[in-house]
């Protein structure tokens, strides 16, 4: 039977690292692949929407050990966090797999006899360079260090050399059957400038891929060779067919695979386009339909990591504003395939405008004046005018328009589709001033009308905007005295026209608090559970650095001779340092704080000797410091005059 007719829907997110709590990062993956299960549900689909964790690896194995716990230990204390966390964000998923469950690790080894016994798996040596952050293999054109080691190019750490007996998956085998199936299938990269990113790496050769370990024993042993452990890659993209059934529950497994979807992030777009395809090439399953690999959320211009220290508790959202508005705000501020800068004001000026204003005003004054005017009944008034029908005909467009930016993963283009529309229920009001008519005994049919328009306007509203705010759309329906929860309802049987008349309308209490910045900033983030406490604070020991390592910090005092606004942001500075020795040009994060002539002839502590980074193009040779406070960074200045390039110690 084909897809289209079985009307099944399976879609995947990554399964998430144990090695630490989630945050903004990975809930933006989960909310955007919960949207769109949550659509296809209306659209009347049979949806299985996968999420889980990815719980072997040495990088798990590392990150137990400097807790001092052990590896399943961890992965059932950050297992738990996830879970609470899907569950405040309202993640609709239907299965949650661990890759530590015995059914996957059954069908994983499976799949690896299966592998072999054809030839694709064999045994040889790997020597190679390895980074235990990224679980991945250098490429040979990695360059040497001058100190003798290879940096990994994606997370930038030291990678370390391995050389062992392993098996190897043939790779090599699958370059040829990969093009064809690109050449065929050009949907199966989105979006399409990861598709050419993809093809124009395998054009370039693949070789052959290491895939067990006998340096890592946290994983799945290799049936009948255990002292070998399966490569925690080949080991977590299976969970996309045992998490589905495979081996398991047969019937469900015919029933979803293919999967329609596997939302992941740029980051991993290599062994999701490229690994997981010849894998199932290999073991003769169908190919999944798309894989769509997602922008990321910057914090201060760089990718949201643990390791980078920059990342954003969705807990400080949570706590203040509920689910809703923090899934809207990043489904609507960026488009799916784009990178976006993540800032609090940028989410309290959104949440305010779109959320309180546009939206809880319309809901919250039509509501008020359907009680004050109508005592709280909803009637059809008198018939439709020319401005009356095209706020339905333009609800009826809106519809079909959402549904096919839905299906093109363009969220961000239908949010802004039905706020355009917001915008025009609220003019419609604007204009036909029924404030007015309700003091005229004459035109209380018109009235009627307006307020009936209105309020289907606003229904069909919290209809479209269910996948993204759910719970914002199951309140205004129960406000407009609609029983049960607008979900239930399939898309194509959804009509502006189907809210009866006689309807009695609830007494509304605003929809989305307003908050302003400085108090929201002043919150404290919830502190975590005990089970996560403990193992923080045994790092918290282990950060300790001699005083060799501190010696290693050129810290030296900084004059800036020259500051500019870095065009495009609110909060960099370009400024250029004398540090005595030379002058150096920095970016720094302080713009909001000390506008640039603020800083020209400052003098303040720079360190200089850490490696350069590019920020917006910029390469940055030096790093101010300051105190972070509130979100804003605060520069430490000397009190008495000190030369440029002086020494701190
Ligand atoms: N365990 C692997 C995935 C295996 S899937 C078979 C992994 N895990 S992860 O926890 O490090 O990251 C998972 C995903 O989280 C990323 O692919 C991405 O989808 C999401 N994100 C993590 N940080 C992110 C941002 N800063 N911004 C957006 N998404 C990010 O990789």
């Amino acid at each position: 039977m084909s897809k289209t007719s079985k009307k099944t829907f399976y879609i995947s997110t990554p399964i998430y690292y144990v090695n630490d709590i989630p945050h903004i990062g990975h809930a933006y993956t989960t909310i955007i692949a919960d949207a769109l299960a949550r659509f296809n549900r209306l659209q009347g689909k049979d949806v299985f929407f996968l999420t889980g964790t990815d719980e072997h690896g040495q990088k798990i194995e590392k990150a137990a050990a400097g807790k001092g716990m052990t590896p399943l230990a961890l992965a059932n204390a950050v297992v738990g966090r996830i879970k609470d966390l899907w569950k405040a964000l309202h993640i609709s998923n239907d299965s949650f797999i661990r890759t530590t469950e015995p059914f996957h690790e059954k069908g994983v080894q499976k799949i690896f006899l299966r592998l072999k016994d054809k030839g694709d798996i064999y045994k040889g040596i790997y020597q190679g360079w390895y980074c235990v952050s990224d679980e991945n293999f250098l490429a040979d054109d990695v360059p040497m260090q001058p100190e003798g080691f290879k940096i990994c190019p994606d997370c930038g750490k030291q990678a370390v050399l391995v050389s062992e007996e392993c098996y190897f998956f043939r790779l090599s085998a699958y370059q040829k059957p990969l093009l064809d199936f690109y050449a065929q299938n050009p949907q199966f990269v989105r979006p399409p400038g990861r598709m050419n990113e993809v093809v124009s790496f395998v054009r370039q050769g693949l070789r052959d891929l290491s895939i067990t370990r006998t340096t890592v024993r946290w994983g799945i042993p290799v049936p009948d060779d255990p002292k070998h452990t399966i490569y925690v890659w080949f080991d977590a993209l299976h969970n996309y067919l045992t998490g589905a059934g495979y081996d398991w529950d047969m019937e469900k497994f015919e029933k979803f695979w293919p999967a329609d979807i596997h939302l992941i992030g740029k980051d991993i777009l290599r062994f999701h386009a490229i690994f997981w395809p010849a894998f199932l090439m290999a073991a003769g399953f169908p190919l999944p339909g798309t894989v769509y690999g997602h922008g990321w959320w910057l914090k201060d211009e760089a990718k949201m990591s643990k390791s980078k220290g920059n990342v954003l508790d969705p807990y400080l959202i949570l706590k203040t504003f509920g689910p809703d508005p923090l899934r809207y705000f990043l489904l609507r501020e960026i488009p799916v395939g784009v990178d976006g800068n993540f800032s609090h004001e940028g989410f309290l000026h959104r949440v305010n405008s779109d959320l309180a204003n546009d939206l809880g005003n319309l809901v919250h004054r039509t509501l008020t004046m359907i009680l004050g005017y109508e005592k709280g009944i909803v009637e059809e008034g008198d018939a439709e005018q020319d401005g009356d029908r095209a706020i339905r005909e333009a609800f009826e467009a809106l519809k079909a328009r959402v549904a096919e930016l839905f299906e093109n993963y363009a969220l961000s283009r239908a949010l802004e589709e039905i706020w355009a529309y917001i915008n025009s229920v609220n003019k419609y009001l604007a204009d036909n001033e029924p404030w007015k008519l309700a003091q005229d005994e004459g035109k209380k049919k018109r009235l009627a009308r307006i307020l009936y328009q209105t309020a289907a306007a606003i229904r069909g509203v919290s209809y479209l905007i269910s996948p993204v705010m759910p719970e914002s759309a199951r309140k205004i329906w129960g406000l407009l005295g609609e029983a049960g929860d607008p979900s239930a309802v399939r898309y194509d049987d959804f009509r502006f026209e189907g809210f009866k008349t006689g309807t009695g309308i609830q007494r509304p209490s605003p929809l989305f608090p307003r908050v302003v910045l400085k108090d929201f900033l002043q919150e404290e983030v919830p502190p975590p559970p005990s089970a996560m406490r403990a193992p923080q604070k045994k790092e918290e020991e282990m950060d300790i650095i001699t005083f060799d390592e501190f010696k290693r910090m050129d810290l030296r005092v900084g004059e800036i001779l020259k500051a500019e606004r870095v065009p495009g942001t609110d909060k960099l500075l370009k400024l250029e340092v004398n540090i005595g020795t030379e002058k150096r040009t920095m970016v720094a994060g302080v713009g909001d704080v000390y506008p640039p002539e603020e800083m020209v002839g400052k003098k303040l502590v720079v360190i200089v000797n850490l490696k350069p980074a590019v920020i917006r193009g910029i390469e940055s040779q030096a790093m101010l410091l300051a105190a972070e406070t509130g979100g804003k960074a605060i520069i430490p200045f000397f009190d008495r005059d000190v030369a440029a390039g002086a020494k701190v110690k």
